[in-house]
Parts: C-alpha cells; structure tokens; sequence
C-alpha cells in the first residue's frame, strides 16, 4: 500500500504508479463498505473542493458533489461561463488564487488542444491537487471507477482476460476520445488483454497508442488493434463499446459526423454480446445514444453492468479526494 498521496495533482492515468492505483481501490472499497453500513467518515472535515466545469455532466459533477458531503466537506460547482475566465482570468492566475481559497480543484475541459494544457497550467500555479473531471486526452475518475467495478464482477485476477474497447457509432455530438485512452493506459496494469476496435477514421493519439503499448509489454499483457467489432467481440469477458468523434482525422462537427454515419452497423446488440463468453459484462460510461450506440437490451440486460459503474465514479473519487486532499 503506498499512503503517501498528498497534495498529489491526478490529470493523466499514468500520474499514480500501479501500486498507488491500488491503494486508491482499497481505500474506495473500504469507504463503499463504510456507506453501506452507515458509517461515518467525515476524513475532509472543512476541506472544500472547487468543481470548475467548462462542459457539462451529470455524474461527474453529482459523484463528487456528494461524495465530498460524505467526507465531511463541501464541493463548490463552479461553470466556467459564469466566471471571469472569458473576461481574462488566466490559468496562473486560477490556480493561484483558487489554491488559496480551496484544498482541490477538479476542472472538466474537454475543449481539443485546450482542455489538458488549462489543467497542467493551473496545476503549475496551484499549491493544492489538481483532479481531472476529463479533459480531452484522459478520463482517469472514470477509469479508476471502471477498473474497480471490473475487478468486483471478474475477481483481482485479471491475467487472461479479454477486454474489448470499441468505438461504437452514435448521432448525439462528436464524443472525446479521453475514455477508451484512459482504459488503454490503465487495463494492462491489471493483467487484461485489450483488444482496440475502431473504423481507420477513429485513430487515438499516436503516443497514448505508444505508452499503451509500453505498458502492455511492462506487465507482459496483450495488446492488438482491429476494425472489426465483431471480431473484436469474440471470446470477449468484457466489452465496452462506446463512440467517441474522428478527432484525429478531423475536428469539424459536419465532416466528422459525415464519417461517423459511415458505421452505423457498430452498435452494442445481442448478437455482438452472443460472440462474448457466456459471462462477457457490456461496459459504458454513460451518457450513451439508446438504440443507437447500444440496444436498450444490451444496456437494461444481464450482461450490463453500467449502474455499478456509475456508482464506482463516486466511492473511487473519493478514495482520492480522501488521499490527496487530506
Ligand atoms: N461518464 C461521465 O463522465 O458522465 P458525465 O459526462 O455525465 O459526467
């Protein structure tokens, strides 16, 4: 267990070694015990986090609004369009004056060649930790629920198991690309072969593509990239198929959604679940495009496990908030 995370900023998923992602699993876990029994655990008595969103959310902001109420705290919702930020308040100044009023400062800016650079700017400038509410290259809240959530319906041995992350077609908006690179960085870790499945156009980030394949050679895991979801589908334990927009072929809404309808075929149904193992779970962030990027029976059957998911974000932020805040 590594229990020195104080002050630590997490914007990437490689920011906490292995070690330190387990140490936030174990604390998560311990906390999701201590609200089912009505424990208290009031840890950030008098902490306040500040909740700064440039794009909205539902179980970003709602996870750690109540988590921080059961740690004892506060968490400040703040929207970008309600502040100075447009009028000049620049990240420097952000972090700096924010650091002072607040213990931690978790922003959502999603915005292509902007949202990472704001997070590590104010973190340069800010004497408290920096949390990532997804940026445009990572999700890691997210990740963390998700690993946590795998780990509780496959057992902590993972070595063997098939996880597939595909990009699944949706109409909705051109989604960020920040959660399958999330997942491709941290899944080796625990063991998972991951298999990436995604049409020519819906390329990743070349050197998130890089470090996830560092990582799969580190801990000696598969890694395999494909365009076929159905073959991607076959054997699967896990599948989470999701959209996300052509960001590296283009960031223009109407192109990108021109080649989005290209694959509409790539959609979560039953016959794609049919070609997993017989206990393959169906994965996804939310908020997904019903009947679209995956079947109401796919999403509301057996195999999904979305719900857990969702409630994972909120005990595994605050395992974090807990570690890093205190
Ligand atoms: N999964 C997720 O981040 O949901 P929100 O966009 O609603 O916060």
């Amino acid at each position: 267990m590594q229990t020195d995370l104080r002050g630590r900023d997490l914007i990437g998923d490689l920011d906490f070694s292995k070690e330190e992602v387990e140490t936030v699993l174990d604390v998560a876990w311990d906390l999701k015990m201590k609200r089912a029994l009505g424990e208290p655990h009031a840890y950030l008595r008098d902490k306040v986090l500040a909740m700064l969103f440039f794009f909205s959310s539902t179980r970003t902001r709602g996870s750690f609004e109540a988590g921080m109420a059961q740690l004892g705290g506060h968490a400040a919702f703040i929207e970008s369009r309600t502040t100075q930020i447009s009028h000049g308040d620049t990240e420097r100044e952000m972090g700096e004056i924010f650091g002072r009023y607040f213990d931690g400062i978790a922003i959502r800016h999603v915005d292509w060649g902007i949202g990472n650079r704001y997070l590590n700017l104010v973190a340069e400038a800010s004497r408290v930790p920096i949390l990532n509410m997804q940026c445009e290259i990572y999700h890691p809240h997210q990740c963390l629920a998700d690993i946590m959530t795998i780990i509780e319906k496959k057992g902590r041995n993972l070595r063997g198991k098939k996880m597939v992350v595909s990009w699944a077609y949706a109409s909705s908006y051109l989604k960020p690309i920040s959660v399958p690179q999330s997942l491709i960085l941290q899944m080796p870790r625990f063991g998972l072969d991951v298999t990436l499945a995604h049409p020519p156009e819906f390329k990743l980030m070349p050197e998130i593509m890089d470090q996830a394949q560092e990582q799969a050679r580190k801990y000696h895991t598969g890694f395999e990239v494909v365009d076929d979801m159905d073959a991607a589908c076959e054997d699967a334990d896990i599948i989470y198929a999701k959209s996300w927009g052509p960001l590296l072929t283009t960031q223009d809404p109407d192109e990108g959604k021109q080649i989005q309808d290209k694959y509409q075929n790539w959609i979560a149904d039953d016959a794609k679940m049919a070609l997993g193992k017989d206990d393959v779970i169906y994965m996804h962030p939310l908020p997904a495009d019903r009947q679209i990027e995956v079947t109401d029976s796919v999403i509301d059957g057996p195999h999904s496990v979305v719900f857990d998911q969702a409630e994972n974000r909120m005990h595994a932020q605050k395992a974090v908030m807990a570690l890093t805040m205190k």
